[in-house]
Parts: C-alpha cells; sequence; structure tokens
C-alpha cells in the first residue's frame, strides 16, 4: 500500500488530501477545520482528518507532496534582477519564504510528535503550476488533453500549460512573473475597492452590471504577445518593485496593495471599500472581466493551435472565473472542458500527490474525480448526540424537530418547505472539496421568488445586492433552461439562461440572464437530486437556488456549526441528516 500525502501550506487556502494506491480517500481545505476563511498555514486540522479518514498515523505515510518548489525557476528570477526588472529583496524574500517551505517535514514531525522520517518518508517539492495541472489532468477522464494552468503568482510563474498524454506530463510554455493575469485581474479589484483575499469573484459579478467602455485603457495595461502570451505594463503595477505580499498571522491571508498612482491618473480615484459602487465601477468592471477573457482565450487558442486537441484541462485561481469558463466553448475550438471542484490553490495538494503517484512513480491512471464529496461526514448518533446538546437553545427558539429515515420522505417534505418559501439548510453525506457548496453543505430556496435573493441578503449572506445566486439543476434538464447542455458537477461555469425560461427563475438569473449553474447526476448525489426531483413534482421546475451553508464564515463541516449557524441567522427549516428541525 502506498499512502501519498499531499499539502498547500504557507499558502491561502491551505489544504490536504489522502491518495491511497491511486484512490483518493480524502480531501480539505484547512479553513472548514479552522473555521477562518482561506486559512494560510500549515493544515494541520486537514491532515489529521485525512488520516482518520483512512485510519492510519502520519508514520504510515510514504510521501508528502508539497505544491510549491521555491527553488524551481532560480535562475529566471535572479537574470530578473540582475537585468533590474525585479527588484533584489524581492528575490531575498523569496529566498526567505524558500526556507519555511523546505521546513514542512520538520514542521510536521513536532506537530505530530512522531517522526514523519522513520519510515523513511520521502517529501517532494512540485512546482506550484506543475500541481495545479495534474491537479485537473491526471483525476480528468481523458487519455490526452491541453492543460492550462493561470493565477496570480507560484514559483515565479503567472500561467503555464503543457500536454497530459496517459501518467504523465510535458510542459508546453510558461509565462514568467511579473506577467500575470491572477495579478492584473487582483489589482483591479483592490481598485475597485474589494480588499479581502478572493474578492476577485465580486468583481466578476459587478461585471454583468456595467459596460466595457473602459477598454483603451485597458489595453494600455495588457497587451498580448504573439505566443499566446501577455504582458503587463508595469508602470501601473507595484508588484514587480514592492512584491506580493501576503500576512496572515494566524487569521485570514491579506495581501498587500499592487496598483500605482498611475493606475488612477489612467482611470479616476480608486474606490474605498465604504463608498458606493457607481456605474463608473460597473464599468470598470466590466471593461476588466473582458481584458481578461480577451488574454485568457488568446492564451488558450494558442495552445490550441500548439496542440490541436480537443480536450482542455483548467487549473489554477482563474480558472474560478466561472464567466470566462463558461466562454470556452464559443471561442475557442475546444469541445470537452474538465476543471476540478478545487482549480485553486488548495487543489494544488491534489495535483502534487498525483503528481508523485503518476508521473513519479510511474503508477497508471486510476481515478476520476467525478464528484466533490471528499471531506468529513458525521454519523446518525454524532447528528443526534449534537441535537441533543443544543436542545435547551432550539427549545428557546421553538424549534421542533423530526426523524424521517426514509429518503424519499425527507426529500418530498424538505421539497414542499422549499416550494413554501421557506430558507432551508442543508447538511448531508460528505462536505465538498473546493470553494462551491454542492449539496452537501447548502442552503436552498425556491428560484421562482425574485424576493429571496433580498431575503438570503437581510437574513443569512449579509452580502453585496449584486452578487448572483447560482441554481442546481437535475443534469438531464441542463438543455432546457441553458444555452448549453454540458455537465458541471463543481458550479465553476456561467451559461446563458434560455431566454423564455428566464421569468421563471429570476432567483437565479443574473441581470444579464446568465446563472452559474450545478448539473446533478443522480449517480454522483443521489440524495440531492431526488429532493430536486421532488421539487420538480411540485412545481414543475427541475432546479432549486443553492447558496453555501454559512454566514460570512468558512462553509459548516460540523453538525454543531450548522445548528448554529441556523440558530443565528433565523434559516426557516434546518435538514440535518435524518433529522427536520423547523422553527
Ligand atoms: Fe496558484
Amino acid at each position: 500500500m502506498t499512502c501519498i500525502l499531499g499539502i498547500n501550506a504557507y499558502h491561502g487556502d491551505s489544504s490536504a488530501c489522502l491518495v491511497v494506491d491511486g484512490k483518493l480517500i480524502a480531501a480539505a481545505e484547512e479553513e472548514r477545520f479552522r473555521r477562518i476563511k482561506h486559512w494560510a498555514g500549515l493544515p494541520t486540522e486537514a491532515i489529521r482528518y485525512c488520516l482518520r479518514e483512512a485510519a492510519i498515523g502520519l508514520h504510515e505515510i510514504d510521501d508528502i507532496a508539497v505544491n510549491r518548489n521555491p527553488g524551481a525557476n532560480f535562475a529566471h528570477k535572479l537574470l530578473s534582477a540582475l537585468q533590474g526588472r525585479l527588484s533584489f529583496h524581492l528575490v531575498r524574500d523569496r529566498l526567505g519564504n524558500r526556507s519555511k517551505v523546505r521546513g514542512i517535514k520538520t514542521e510536521l514531525d513536532h506537530e505530530f510528535k512522531m517522526s514523519t522520517g522513520r519510515n523513511g518518508a520521502k517529501v517532494h517539492h512540485v512546482e506550484h503550476h506543475v500541481a495545479h495541472l495534474t491537479s485537473a489532468f491526471l483525476v480528468s477522464p481523458f487519455e490526452k488533453a491541453a492543460v492550462v494552468s493561470v493565477d496570480g503568482l507560484g514559483d515565479f510563474v503567472g500561467a503555464m500549460w503543457g500536454v497530459g498524454e496517459g501518467n504523465k506530463l510535458k510542459i508546453g510554455s510558461k509565462i514568467f512573473f511579473p506577467h500575470s493575469l491572477g495579478l492584473f485581474y487582483l489589482a483591479m479589484t483592490q481598485y475597485l475597492g474589494f480588499p479581502n483575499y478572493g474578492d476577485e469573484y465580486k468583481v466578476m459579478g459587478l461585471a454583468a452590471f456595467g459596460e466595457p467602455s473602459f477598454m483603451s485603457e485597458m489595453h494600455r495595461l495588457v497587451a498580448l504577445n504573439s505566443d499566446g502570451a501577455f504582458r503587463l505594463d508595469l508602470s501601473y503595477f507595484t508588484h514587480h518593485s514592492k512584491g506580493v505580499t501576503m500576512t496572515w498571522n494566524g487569521g485570514e491571508p491579506k495581501t498587500g496593495s499592487l496598483y500605482s498612482k498611475n493606475l488612477e491618473d489612467l482611470l479616476g480615484p480608486f474606490r474605498n471599500p465604504e463608498d458606493p459602487v457607481g456605474k463608473r465601477h460597473e464599468d470598470i468592471a466590466s471593461s476588466v472581466q473582458a481584458m481578461y477573457e480577451e488574454c485568457f482565450f488568446h492564451l488558450l487558442n494558442h495552445v490550441y493551435e500548439k496542440t490541436k486537441l480537443p480536450h482542455l484541462c483548467l487549473a489554477g485561481g482563474c480558472a474560478l472565473n466561472s464567466v470566462a469558463n463558461g466562454k470556452i466553448f464559443d471561442r475557442t475550438p475546444f469541445r470537452k472542458v474538465y476543471i476540478q471542484a478545487a482549480a485553486g490553490d488548495a487543489g494544488g495538494a491534489l495535483g502534487a500527490a498525483y503528481y508523485v503517484w503518476n508521473h513519479l512513480l510511474d503508477k497508471p491512471r486510476a481515478f476520476v474525480m467525478e464528484n466533490a464529496y471528499w471531506g468529513p461526514e458525521f454519523s446518525e448518533a454524532e447528528i443526534a448526540g449534537e441535537i441533543r446538546a443544543k436542545r435547551n437553545e432550539l427549545d428557546q427558539a421553538r424549534c421542533a424537530s423530526e426523524k424521517i429515515d426514509d429518503e424519499n420522505e425527507r426529500c418530498r417534505k424538505t421539497a414542499v418547505e422549499i416550494a413554501n418559501g421557506k430558507v432551508v439548510g442543508w447538511f448531508q453525506g460528505r462536505m465538498e472539496w473546493g470553494p462551491r457548496a454542492l449539496g452537501n453543505r447548502s442552503i436552498v430556496v425556491d428560484p421562482r421568488r425574485e424576493e429571496m435573493k433580498a431575503v438570503l441578503n437581510a437574513r443569512i449572506k449579509r452580502r453585496e445586492a449584486f452578487r448572483p445566486f447560482a441554481p442546481s439543476i437535475l443534469l438531464e434538464k441542463v438543455g432546457e433552461y441553458f444555452e448549453k447542455d454540458y455537465p458541471d458537477p463543481f458550479m465553476i461555469k456561467v451559461y446563458p439562461v434560455k431566454a423564455p425560461k428566464r421569468s421563471l427563475i429570476p432567483a437565479v438569473t443574473h441581470v444579464d440572464g446568465t446563472g452559474r449553474l450545478q448539473t446533478v447526476s443522480k449517480e454522483d448525489n443521489p440524495l440531492y437530486w431526488g429532493l430536486i426531483k421532488e421539487f420538480e413534482k411540485l412545481t414543475g421546475l427541475p432546479l432549486i437556488l443553492n447558496t453555501s451553508f454559512n454566514e460570512n464564515e468558512p462553509i459548516v463541516c460540523k453538525p454543531r456549526e450548522a445548528i448554529d449557524c441556523f440558530l443565528r441567522t433565523k434559516m426557516d427549516v434546518l435538514v440535518l441528516g435524518n433529522y427536520m428541525i423547523r422553527r
């Protein structure tokens, strides 16, 4: 038996996964256990969970795979500094970071009070973008595919592409720091007044409200190269001189400001986070998204020309840009696309582990990630115990609970509550891997009721009104409601809703007529499929609104967190395993 522990550590969305003889056993982000969004240190709790799931100790791990190799591309770093394209202190900082990543084995030994080296566990440092590429290709259903990774920065690279075939990956080309599409989008996100780690999706949501009327300015910021790459006009940015500083200090990671005064001279004053969002901000957001798409499709079309392969795998933080992902079939010749659930940095743990199993150990591929349910689950007895422990608070909130063992009955009764306009917390089975709630840690409501967006925002989510809510739809009905009939179990592509259907489902149709759908198949999640099927029987609609089960916190992991969130937010109904709790 070969046990490989994959880790994304000392980086946003730190995470761990466990691969045993080529099969994924468990995968989770550290933030879910620490209860701090995007937590960025050593993922000790996620590692503990993975070991628990497989009932093994750390001393039984054969290989530890880390998605960082601070020594990678060092010659390029040094050359950039010598040529004056990069400050020397940035190179020095990166070397400091190198020792931290290099020390992971010692840290693990210290944390788990046992030597990972006793049985000769080897630590493998896999270059950041190589781990992104393998996180997509090696768990994809494709025997051969073009593979592309785009993000902010990892091991001095902002994008990489290659060809995956069988159990091997061959690198085609890299786009080196400081030219990075992810850092362009991040700098513009900061400029638009969204300073938190991972706020880029807010700009993506806001973009739908504006017009791309700032494209001439955008073309001054970013230019396309003939080789599929892109380059930034660095006079508008600071990351090449100040570095990309990320601090977390045990809390949420924070990234330092990345744009220069020149950007304000070009686009006008930046927006303070507390200022209202105006037309200019909407138009800049729209232009940023359009510029991103121009570069992204320029790169993808170049990769297609080089490979002529019809299948594409995509990873890296930018692969979470679901609006651009939804246009791949229209703007490139690629005919099939695979993007796994944790396409961002958390997924690097998975990519590093499979790089070791397939590429280094030369084992054949025997695993396809078809669903995202790789996190913890809780037994009926554990859930009953948590409800008992919270009995007094539930009684004070006048909640009645009912045990419903029959799954069909549970789905039917829950569907009735949804159709009656109730806000329902749906907590079932194993927690999702990746940033999306996909029907196991979800809040679900009626998509026919436009007012549900305001209800969710007022009572639970407390987020910006411009951000859309997304639908979960029965896989077999996608083509009836969306312009594209292509599965997406990971809610990572946005498609236009068919025009005649838009007025039927206003709560999940964005202002531009699109929806970031999750397709639900009976095979991948029979219980969630059953819930939507029951909703269809009641209403004629094969979809429900699905938003993550949380309130300005990481998605709930444990039953107790679900009960606390239910009580705090005045949700109407909580379906916690076999128990239905009504307020
Ligand atoms: Fe990355």
